[in-house]
């Protein structure tokens, strides 16, 4: 694809997977995870990872260095850094902290002189301490779309009923009945197939016996139908399908983060999100990337990355998007988005995309059809307050007038801020992980 080589890169939006992890399954009839954690290894994929991009964006001498980052220490009005902190527990979480390692690696700059003259450095050879914001599942649907959503679990029931898909199943019965002997007692199924894939896949990393048993084709066949699963679970037909639930939830962040960028007034150029596979499967759908290149129709690596960059072009006009994409291991490529051939303008993303967003837990809960997981039972319960009471006599009602309303308002919003309700779009920070465990309602837990 061609875009303009001179282009100046005024900053970078990027999707982030968290990096290698396992699963410790609670029995074997079942996929129910107890256990998620980052390995050594994921910490070690997300370290290289945040290396690369520091190169590739803090470097002055790098053609994308982003214009007008600072290349020394961290600096926190340049930087948004998020992280899900849902059903995968510190597991993404964690894996931010990993990726800001090698983003902004330990420096002896990171020192203050006292008053007496005694220069301090930061502890462990000068660790810079990066806020990153945790998004919770409790409070916050954007990079979770799909938990807890009921219309889209209804979708997924639906599509194991289609034609197409019980021919898949009949196809495949005969090779997952193979695998059998590899699953401990683990069930294998189509419905299943992203934890038999995650299965093999995990031991097959982590387990010298497993990946010396296994024969050789059968991961990457596995993975081949956990592909097909997955791009068909977490896309749609529809842009604003039920089916991208994921993406569409995602979608509001990106435009708030491209909006930042080339507002000239705000510091903010370098923004990440750190995220579970599932997301990647709408967007790529959403973007027409998957249709323009097949091997996007799947589950990304550990410590893949998207870097949507905002560029302005060198011969002046509006700013354009660059949609770059690292799977894993693999080296960046530039891929075509909107099928369009080379840089889109950043408009023409913007307003494409747009319509399909779901923008506010509100809104979420109808497209979801749920009134009561997530917030939307206080939002339904504080929507209901705020009406006109009915158990209060006319009389009474008349007396009270005014204060009455405004009183139920007040009580609706403190519910609200106390739930962390009002928090939407701007999670609390943090710089320690919290460890919620909880099992995801469709089984696949990235
Ligand atoms: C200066 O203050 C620091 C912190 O209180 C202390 O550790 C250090 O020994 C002091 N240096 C001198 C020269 O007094
Ligand atoms: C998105 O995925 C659906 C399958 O769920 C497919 O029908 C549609 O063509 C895809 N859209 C694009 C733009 O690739
Ligand atoms: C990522 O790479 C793996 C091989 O390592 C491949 O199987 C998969 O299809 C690729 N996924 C995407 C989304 O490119």
């Amino acid at each position: 694809m061609s875009g303009d080589p001179n282009s100046t890169v005024l900053g970078v939006v990027l999707l982030v997977r968290h990096g290698d992890r396992q699963i410790i399954y609670q029995d074997s009839d079942t996929y129910t995870a107890s256990t998620k954690l980052l390995t050594p290894l994921g910490n070690a994929q997300e370290v290289q990872l945040g290396g690369l991009l520091r190169q590739l964006y803090f470097n002055e001498s790098s053609p994308s260095h982003i214009q007008n980052m600072n290349t020394g220490l961290f600096n926190d009005s340049q930087v948004l850094m998020v992280a899900d902190a849902g059903d995968l527990g510190g597991v993404v979480y964690d894996s931010a902290i990993s990726l800001t390692q090698g983003l902004w690696p330990n420096t002896t700059a990171w020192n203050t002189t006292l008053a007496n003259g005694t220069t301090v450095v930061g502890p462990l050879g000068g660790y810079q301490y990066i806020p990153i914001q945790s998004v919770e599942t409790s409070n916050d649907i954007s990079l979770q779309g799909f938990f807890d959503c009921n219309t889209f679990n209804d979708a997924v029931s639906a599509f194991y009923t289609t034609p197409e898909f019980q021919q898949k199943a009949n196809e495949t019965q005969a090779f997952l009945n193979e695998l059998l002997p590899y699953l401990d007692g683990h069930p294998a199924t189509l419905e299943d197939m992203f934890d038999v894939f995650d299965y093999m896949n995990v031991n097959n990393i982590h387990n010298a016996n497993f990946s010396k048993t296994l024969p050789p084709t059968f991961l990457a066949q596995a993975r081949d139908l956990a592909n097909w699963h997955e791009y068909n679970t977490y896309t749609s037909a529809q842009l604003d399908g039920i089916g991208n639930i994921a993406g569409r939830t995602v979608v509001p962040s990106l435009i708030t983060g491209f909006t930042r960028i080339v507002n000239a007034s705000d510091p903010l150029s370098f923004m990440v999100e750190e995220l579970s596979y599932k997301p990647y499967l709408s967007l790529f759908n959403m973007t027409g990337v998957a249709a323009a290149n097949s091997s996007l129709a799947g589950i990304v690596n550990y410590a893949s990355v998207v870097a949507l960059e905002v560029r302005q072009p060198s011969s002046g006009g509006e700013p354009v998007l660059r949609f770059n994409f690292k799977n894993g291991s693999d080296i960046f490529r530039t891929y075509s988005v909107l099928g369009s051939t080379g840089d889109v303008p950043l408009s023409t993303f913007i307003n494409t995309l747009a319509p399909s967003a779901v923008n506010t837990t509100t809104e979420w809960c109808g497209v979801c059809g749920n009134s009561q997981d997530r917030g939307c039972g206080e939002l339904a319960q504080a929507s209901a307050e705020a009406k006109p009471h009915q158990r209060i006599s006319p009389v009474g009602a008349g007396f009270l007038g005014a204060g009455l309303t405004l009183a139920v308002a007040l009580m609706a919003f403190g519910v609200l801020a106390f739930l962390g309700v009002l928090s939407l779009g701007r999670p609390q920070r943090r710089r320690a992980s919290k460890r919620t465990e909880k099992g995801s309602s469709d089984g696949g837990s990235a």
